[in-house]
């Protein structure tokens, strides 16, 4: 029998089995990827486009928005590439009449339901595949206020095109805090906490790691939110600076986001071995210190008005 310690071992040592490669056919041309690959990532490997949303390479793909459907020879309907996974020979075609209609359709539906002003490149997207939103008219059963109930982030779920994103985040993907998850059936389906209960008694650790995964805007920070209320928001003026975490000895990596002198928002990189984009409380929300507006004097006063209170 092996020892415990043997199995451990050879668990830690990298496998050093060949690849098994798969070679197929995107838009007629020929690539070779390692065998549990998807569709998408070999149109990644060939530079293809392909439009998403609800997928994100640090997660596992649900394909619920299908707008990354692609046509696969022999197949009887589109297939959501970002989940399929490649077969030796296959032949797929990422744009033609079909393909196109079906994500025009797509983001038309979801366009008509869901205000999408801050998703990223959408209206590049709704242009590319002349979709018209109008033609469904518009859809009230989203529209609701923003929840702002702490103050690190809000949730505007007027926003929420139900990508399960944030869910997968905060639950066995990354976080494990399961404070978030998809609450009712069909129509009424939409993210909530458990019994819908305020952030704040809720399960909410405040990480913000469903922020950075949330492809919409739906759930936001406070000071991006109130930045964007008082028109003061602009990523095209906006820099950014790697640094690493100065909180505790994991040391993650901190991209800060920086207008006019001031540190906006705090994000990490997805393709950082440790944090996988991931952060806790204080890496994503602790950095306000930095520029409270005040002098010094003030902050030491404040400080020492702060021991003698407790
Ligand atoms: S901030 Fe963290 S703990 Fe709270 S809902 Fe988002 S992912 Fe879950
Ligand atoms: S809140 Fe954002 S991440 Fe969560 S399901 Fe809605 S759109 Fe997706
Ligand atoms: S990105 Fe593939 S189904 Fe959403």
């Amino acid at each position: 029998m092996t020892s415990p310690h043997l199995q451990l071992v050879q668990l830690a040592r990298p496998s050093t089995k060949p690849k098994v490669m798969v070679e197929l056919t995107v838009d007629g041309k020929s690539v070779s990827v390692p065998e549990g690959s998807t569709i998408l990532n070999a149109c990644q490997a060939l530079g293809i486009d392909i439009p998403t949303l609800c997928w994100l390479e640090t997660l596992k793909p649900v394909n619920v928005c299908r707008v990354c459907v692609v046509e696969v020879e022999g197949a009887r309907v589109l297939v959501p590439s970002c989940s399929r996974t490649v077969e030796p020979g296959m032949k797929v075609k990422t744009r033609n009449k079909r393909v196109d209609l079906t994500r025009k359709l797509v983001l038309e539906m979801l366009a008509s339901s869901v205000d999408l002003s801050t998703t990223p490149g959408m209206s590049d997207m709704l242009a590319e595949y002349d979709a018209k939103p109008e033609r469904f008219g518009e859809c009230e059963t989203v529209a609701q206020p923003v929840k702002v109930d702490n103050n690190l982030y809000i949730r505007d779920y007027a926003k929420c095109i139900l990508c399960y994103k944030c869910v997968e985040a905060c639950g066995d993907d990354h976080q494990n805090t399961f404070a978030i998850a998809v609450a009712g059936r069909g129509f009424d389906a939409h993210i909530s906490t458990e019994f819908a209960v305020d952030l704040p008694t809720s399960a909410c650790v405040y990480c913000g790691n469903c922020i950075a995964v949330c492809p919409t805007g739906a759930l936001m920070s406070k000071r991006e939110w109130d930045m964007r209320e008082a028109g003061e928001w602009d990523e095209s003026i906006q820099t950014s600076t790697d640094t690493v975490c100065p909180f505790c000895g994991v040391g993650c990596t901190l991209t800060l986001h920086v207008q006019d002198g001031e540190i906006v928002k705090a994000t990490s990189p997805l393709d950082h071995d440790i944090t996988v984009g991931n952060l806790c409380i204080k890496g994503r929300f602790g950095w306000r210190h930095v520029q409270t507006g005040q002098s010094a004097e003030q902050m030491s006063a404040d400080r020492a008005n702060q021991s003698t209170s407790l």
